[in-house]
């Protein structure tokens, strides 16, 4: 089986998993052949990704990240739409490290909940996804990360609470800024770039407006552009200055948004990101927070069809010792041959597929 999003599946297609509604009802069972409706469907019910037969893996069992029963447990706890799911489903898929549930339930169902009870920000948040989709869903991909690696430095519910709260909410201020800057092909002007830049101040003040959201969140919209040695924005702090939320939002952010494509530029390759992050150490932001955050992802995960630098295609089914390598099966070679990437220093993944 493979791991597809909804808008790239086809008419034929048959799931490998059945797919669940966010109060664990079946909505669809395994074996369900998709047709043209049940595809215009899914997107509507709050899912992004099915798992489909592939007849080229016939004999392969590609285990999950998270099994049934924490899907089910994780299922159960959720009440407020698929946003929780989605969050508490992206810090199992992208971390090596074990997380235990209870405890990420526990602080995504806080982060969620102090988003939905607090009509101004949730109003902001609305507001984000209506007028620049990108951002709202990098949101969602920074607050993911973050809580990665705040985890891995053991930080505590309360620090992962605020940590995560802050992630979501980091380009809130966006939502005050004309979106034909914030999408503006080519170079700013240099007022435009002092709008764009004000996002940061913009978002502390919203936050901050908001009543009994902590501040350290606030704080994290406010700083996640400043920089070790004071080469940011929006105040050029530098080193211990900067609050360690705002260094690990800036990774996060930085990581999400270079894999993505912007109006002004193509998207990086994984490989490029890394290595731009990598070099960004000691520099851009403190050596410690690259290097927990590097040790941990998986970017990757199970079931990403991905296409090597060889032209060969593959998908992944296990993870390696370096978040570039994992172990993928490939698909065009003869006996199902497995690779570890670790002992094939000439290979590397180019891209992932998504169809
Ligand atoms: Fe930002």
């Amino acid at each position: 089986m493979r791991r597809v999003a909804v808008n790239l599946l086809k008419e034929g297609d048959i799931l490998a998993n059945s797919v669940k509604s966010s109060s664990g009802s079946i909505l669809l069972a395994k074996g369900t052949r998709i047709t043209e409706n049940i595809k215009n469907k899914l997107p509507h019910l709050g899912i992004a990704f099915v798992y489909i037969e592939d007849k080229n893996l016939p004999y392969l069992s590609i285990h999950e990240i998270i099994s049934e029963d924490n899907l089910n447990e994780a299922i159960k706890t959720v009440k407020k739409g698929s946003l929780k799911n989605i969050i508490i489903d992206g810090v199992q898929r992208h971390t090596r490290e074990n997380l235990s549930l209870d405890r990420l339930n526990f602080i995504v169902n806080n982060i969620i909940d102090e988003l939905m009870e607090n009509n101004l920000i949730l109003a902001s948040f609305a507001e984000l996804k209506l007028l620049d989709n990108y951002t709202y869903q990098h949101s969602i991909n920074v607050c993911i990360y973050s809580l990665i690696i705040g985890h891995t430095l053991k930080f505590t519910r309360t620090q992962l609470f605020q940590l995560g709260l802050g992630a979501l909410l980091h380009d809130i201020g966006k939502t005050k800024i004309p979106i034909s800057i914030i999408n503006k092909p080519g170079i700013l002007s240099q007022d435009e770039f002092e709008k764009v830049t004000a996002h940061t101040i913009l978002g502390f003040e919203i936050m901050k407006t908001a009543g009994k959201l902590p501040l350290l969140s606030a704080h994290v919209a406010l700083q996640h552009h400043e920089r070790l040695k004071s080469s940011g924005y929006p105040r050029k702090l530098k080193g211990d200055a900067i609050h360690p939320f705002g260094y690990i939002v800036g990774i996060a952010d930085m990581f999400d948004a270079l894999t993505a494509e912007k109006p002004y530029r193509p998207r990086f390759s994984i490989k490029d990101t890394i290595e731009i992050l990598q070099s960004s150490s000691g520099n851009l932001f403190p050596q410690e927070y690259i290097e927990k955050f590097l040790q941990t992802i998986i970017i990757y995960p199970l079931g990403y069809k991905v296409k090597l630098n060889s032209g060969e295609v593959g998908v992944v089914i296990g993870q390696g010792q370096n978040p570039l390598t994992p172990i993928i099966k490939v698909l065009e070679r003869d006996s199902y041959q497995i690779l570890d990437l670790g002992e094939y220093p000439e290979l590397f993944i180019e891209e992932v597929i998504y169809e």
